[in-house]
C-alpha cells in the first residue's frame, strides 16, 4: 500500500492540541470550572517539560466563547515596561480574535513605535480604556511617569476593559518565576488587583517550586494564598502506552506489551519525551522497513534519543548546578529513589552538609522528595542521561 500520508504522527515541541494532547482531562476540568465562574486564580507548578504550555493553550480552547483567555510569555518580559506591552496588547489581539474584529491592535500598536501625534490620533479613533491606555504609554515614552506606574496601569486596564465589553477575562503567566527577577512591588501590585476585581482571574505556571512558596505560600507574603494549587503530573501509563500505540497503528506499525512497558519506564510519562520516543520509533520502523516494534527496537531508539540530548544536557549539568550539586546528582542518578544516607556516604560527608544543595535542588524541580529522607531525579531521562555519561566516566577513571 503506498497511500500518501501527510498526516504528522507524533508532535515533539511546541504547544500541542489534540489528537496529539492526550490525558489532563481533570485538571482542563478543574481550571475551567474555575475560569468560567471566575472562582479562583490557580498555580499551575511542573517540571520542564511536563506539558504546562500545551495545558494553558488547551485551557484557552476550552473556554473560547465564554471567556478572554490571554496567554503571556514571562520568558519575553526583560523589563517592567514589557510586561506592559506584551500584556496589553495580548488582551487586545485575543478580542479581536475572538470578535472577528480587524485593526484594533493595529492602531493600538503606534503607541509602541508610531510619532507621537499619529498615535495619539490612532488610539482616540478607537476610545475608551484602550484610548486611555495608550495615552499612559505615551506618558511613559515621554518619561512622565514610571515603568512602576505603568504596571500599575496595565492592571487597572485589565479590569477596565474587562468590565467595558463585559467579559471574564483570564491572564495566563507562563513561567511565572520569570518574574521574580523584578522586585516584590510588582506582587504587590497584583495582590491588591487580585483582590479586588472578580471579572479577571490570574493563572500562573511556572517550574519553580520556591518562588510558588516565596510567593504564594509565605504567610507574609503578598499572594498569600491568592491561587489554588495544581501540580502537573506525569501522563499515566494507560494513557500514553494507548496514545503510542494507536499514532504507530495509523501507519501499520504495530508494538508489544513489553515494548510500551519499557518505553514507559524510560520516559516516565513526561510528554516531551514520550513524543519524541515515539517519532523515533516510527522513523526507525520506517527505515527498516518493519511493521512490529519490541523491546529491543525501543532500548536502541532510547539511547539514540539521549544522544540527541547530549549537548542540551550536558550545558545543563555543568552550567546550572553546583560541584556539590553535581555530585549530589551523580550519586542520585544510581537508582530512580536514594536514602539520604546512601548519597552522604557516596559522597564520604555527612547528610547535613547536603541540606542547602538538596534544598536548591528541590527548589528548581530537578530532585523529587516522595518521602522523608528520600530523594529522586525528577526527570527520568535525565537521570539516565547522567548515569550512563557522567557517572560511568567517574566509575572507569577511579579503575
Ligand atoms: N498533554 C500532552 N499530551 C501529549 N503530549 C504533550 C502534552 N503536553 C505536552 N506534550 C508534549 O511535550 C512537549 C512539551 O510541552 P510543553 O511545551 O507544553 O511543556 P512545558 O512544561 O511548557 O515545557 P517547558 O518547561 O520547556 O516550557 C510538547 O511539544 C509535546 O510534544
Ligand atoms: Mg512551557
Amino acid at each position: 500500500m503506498t497511500m500518501q500520508r501527510t498526516e504528522q504522527i507524533f508532535m515533539v515541541g511546541g504547544e500541542v492540541e489534540p489528537p496529539f494532547f492526550i490525558g489532563r482531562d481533570e485538571e482542563v476540568r478543574r481550571i475551567k470550572v474555575d475560569m468560567l465562574f471566575s472562582a479562583q486564580n490557580n498555580v499551575i507548578i511542573g517540571p520542564r517539560r511536563i506539558g504546562k504550555t500545551s495545558l494553558l493553550r488547551n485551557l484557552k480552547n476550552s473556554v473560547l466563547n465564554d471567556v478572554l483567555f490571554v496567554p503571556v510569555n514571562c520568558r519575553k518580559i526583560t523589563d517592567m515596561s514589557d510586561l506592559f506591552r506584551l500584556t496589553t496588547r495580548a488582551l487586545i489581539e485575543v478580542y479581536e480574535e475572538k470578535h472577528k474584529i480587524k485593526g484594533v491592535a493595529r492602531k493600538f500598536s503606534e503607541v509602541f513605535r508610531g510619532k507621537i501625534t499619529v498615535a495619539t490620533r490612532s488610539i482616540s479613533e478607537i476610545g475608551g480604556s484602550i484610548e486611555h491606555i495608550g495615552n499612559v504609554y505615551l506618558r511613559f515614552r515621554e518619561d512622565d511617569i514610571d515603568a512602576q506606574e505603568l504596571v500599575s496601569e496595565t492592571f487597572d486596564f485589565i479590569e477596565r476593559f474587562a468590565a467595558e465589553v463585559d467579559e471574564p477575562v483570564v491572564i495566563a503567566f507562563d513561567e511565572f518565576q520569570e518574574l521574580n527577577k523584578f522586585n516584590e512591588h510588582i506582587f504587590n501590585i497584583l495582590k491588591s488587583h487580585m483582590d479586588s476585581n472578580p471579572n479577571v482571574r490570574y493563572i500562573f505556571s511556572g517550574s519553580s517550586v520556591s518562588l510558588l512558596h516565596e510567593v504564594f505560600l509565605k504567610s507574609d507574603s503578598p499572594l498569600y494564598l491568592m491561587a489554588a494549587r495544581i501540580r502537573l503530573e506525569p501522563i499515566q501509563k494507560h494513557e500514553v502506552s494507548s496514545y503510542i500505540r494507536s499514532r504507530l497503528a495509523l501507519w501499520d506499525i504495530t508494538i508489544s506489551d513489553t515494548a510500551l512497558d519499557r518505553a514507559y519506564e524510560y520516559t516516565d510519562g513526561f510528554p516531551f519525551y514520550f513524543q519524541k520516543l515515539g517519532f523515533l520509533l516510527y522513523q526507525a520502523a520506517v527505515l527498516d522497513n518493519s511493521s512490529s516494534v519490541d523491546t529491543n527496537d525501543v532500548d536502541i531508539a532510547f539511547s539514540c534519543m539521549l544522544r540527541e540530548f547530549d549537548s542540551e544536557f550536558e550545558a545543563r549539568f555543568s552550567s546550572k548546578f553546583s560541584r556539590q550539586q553535581q555530585e549530589i546528582l551523580k550519586s542520585l542518578s544510581q537508582d530512580r529513589i536514594r536514602r539520604l544516607s546512601e548519597i552522604a556516604r557516596d559522597m564520604h560527608t555527612p547528610a547535613s552538609s547536603l541540606t542547602t544543595s538538596m534544598r536548591d535542588l528541590y527548589y528548581t524541580m530537578t530532585v523529587k522528595k516522595p518521602r522523608e529522607g528520600k530523594y529522586g531525579i525528577l526527570d527520568n531521562v535525565f537521570r539516565l542521561w547522567i548515569e550512563r555519561n557522567i557517572l560511568d566516566d567517574t566509575r572507569e577513571d577511579t579503575h
